[in-house]
């Protein structure tokens, strides 16, 4: 279900998260996972677009889960794929992938930790994540460093795809920052809510970022009946 409810976060955060990619490939919401990969791809055929960063205005409009699943959908073309949770604040993929969020881009920012110290595996061979690990005091600070900039360039090196969770753009300034050492930037809407001015704003900031938006993936749409069969008996998945 999908709960946009702030008051309500705190019940359905702390649970495991349901993704529909892995538990259910063959449904029309997983078909729509692939379709915004298989846009990704060909966004940009003379600059491929490798390091991408999922991204929306305000809160709660569903990009932990739109990059989890987009994750899974790289992962499945048997493709080198690396999720890394930067939302250093409010860190969620560890419950995506029930798992723990005791190391992760904080501890590999401040630390002196390999990579192969924190990367964790899946069950898909092809997908290894870095969580957020411990929150930090300042998560912004972390993210320009130097050391962030060199761990992206390392990971480019080992990976086909390296798909980045950031906070949202308007609460903070971290996804700005970020947005400079991607190749990529996807703004995920919750179209129920309404939020143009705030797309509109968000857009902004990223442009004077010099950020490169490559598409807006319109979360929570309601699709019709029919377009929904079309997708499931087309799905060779
Ligand atoms: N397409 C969807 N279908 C059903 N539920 C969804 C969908 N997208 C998101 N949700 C649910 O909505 C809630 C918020 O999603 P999510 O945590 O991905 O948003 P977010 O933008 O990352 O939030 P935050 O700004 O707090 O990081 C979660 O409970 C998630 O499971
Ligand atoms: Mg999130």
């Amino acid at each position: 279900m999908f709960n946009n409810k702030r008051n309500k976060k705190s019940k359905f955060i702390a649970e495991p998260r349901n993704l529909i990619v892995k538990t259910h490939p063959k449904s029309p919401v997983s078909e729509q996972y692939r379709t915004i990969r298989t846009n990704i791809i060909y966004s940009a055929i003379d600059h491929p677009v490798q390091k991408v960063i999922f991204t929306s205005a305000a809160p709660g409009a569903g990009k932990s889960t739109t990059a989890a699943n987009v994750a899974l959908a790289f992962a499945q073309t048997g493709k080198r794929t690396i999720l890394i949770d930067a939302d250093l604040r409010r860190p969620t993929i560890h419950y995506s992938f029930e798992t723990t969020n005791n190391t992760g881009l904080s501890t590999l920012i401040v630390s002196d930790l390999s990579l192969n110290e924190i990367v964790k595996k899946t069950s898909d061979e092809n997908l290894d994540l870095i969580m957020a690990g411990p929150i930090p005091p300042n998560p912004a600070e972390l993210l320009q460093s130097k050391k962030m900039q060199n761990l992206l360039i390392l990971l480019a090196e080992h990976y086909d795809h390296i798909i980045i969770d950031t906070p949202p753009v308007l609460s903070v300034t971290d996804t700005s920052i970020l947005s400079r050492f991607v190749d990529g930037v996807v703004l995920v809407t919750n179209v129920q809510a309404n939020n143009r001015d705030e797309l509109k704003k968000a857009k902004e900031s990223l442009t004077n970022s010099k950020a490169n938006i490559i598409g807006i993936v319109l979360n929570n749409k309601k699709i019709n009946t029919n377009e929904s069969y079309y997708y499931y008996y087309n799905d060779q998945n």
